[in-house]
């Protein structure tokens, strides 16, 4: 027998998938997502409530690094399921009165979604009910140039985020994207990188001479050195 209450069943978006679009009110107007955000990476991140010390945390943090975002050419929208004016109050005691590791009078300059009615939080996964009903967690998506989901990482509403990790990625995805390698384990820039592994017996046999700059450790992993600069150059500008 069908419930006399269904609840709709949304699936979550995943790796490969174009963005779910929406339109929001921000602290900063509307947005129309991510269709405004062409051309531009972006991060959406969920944090669960205003006003709880993790997210005050991960909020001066971001807003510390949205500078070293922007050079990479990404931007950063926010969202937890509170209302407008709880966030206009939020991040205005950020600014006039929390100073978290020396960073104090920080500015919240990227948009935070008002999403009181859980409509973008429940489209983007962010809802989970094992952690909360009524909170979002920490979900953080990695949306390309041409609106496509390319990385996805959740966190509980207890872990504060690691801003490293969250801009390694970023830049871990462009350069894949630009130079068609992988990077490996704990990969930063300046260390050797993935060559794409061969996918017939011929090509398997001539790894087994590799090219003066490829290093073989087996026929299916071989890496290349690509220098710090080279990286940097390449993806801070696009
Ligand atoms: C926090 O940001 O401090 C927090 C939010 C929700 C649950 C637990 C912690």
């Amino acid at each position: 027998m069908e419930s006399q209450n269904p609840v709709e069943v949304v699936p979550m978006p995943r790796i490969g998938d174009k963005a779910p679009s929406f339109k929001a009110s921000t602290t900063q107007g509307e947005i129309s997502f991510p269709e405004q955000y062409a051309g531009s990476w972006v991060i959406l991140f969920s944090h669960p409530a205003d006003f709880t010390p993790v997210c005050t945390t991960e909020f001066i943090t971001f807003a510390s690094l949205e500078s070293k975002f922007a050079e990479a050419n990404c931007k950063l929208v926010g969202l937890s399921v509170d209302g407008l004016y709880s966030h206009i109050a939020w991040l205005r005691t950020i600014k006039d009165k929390i100073d978290y590791k020396g960073m104090k009078n920080v500015d919240v300059k990227f948009p935070l979604i008002d999403d009181i009615t859980m409509t973008v939080a429940r489209k983007y996964g962010m809802i989970q009910p094992g952690e909360s009903t009524t909170k979002a967690v920490r979900a953080v998506f990695y949306i390309d140039p041409a609106g496509v989901i390319r990385a996805i990482i959740y966190y509980p509403l207890s872990l504060g985020r690691n801003f490293d990790e969250l801009y390694r990625v970023l830049i871990g995805l462009k350069t894949a994207d630009a130079f068609s390698v992988a990077t490996p384990a704990d990969w930063r820039p300046g260390d050797d990188v993935i060559v794409p592994p061969p996918g017939t017996m011929d090509d398997a046999q001539a790894r087994m001479k590799p090219a003066s700059d490829v290093t073989l450790h087996d026929w299916f992993i071989s890496t290349k050195k690509l220098p710090k600069e080279q990286v940097l150059k390449t993806v801070l500008k696009k």
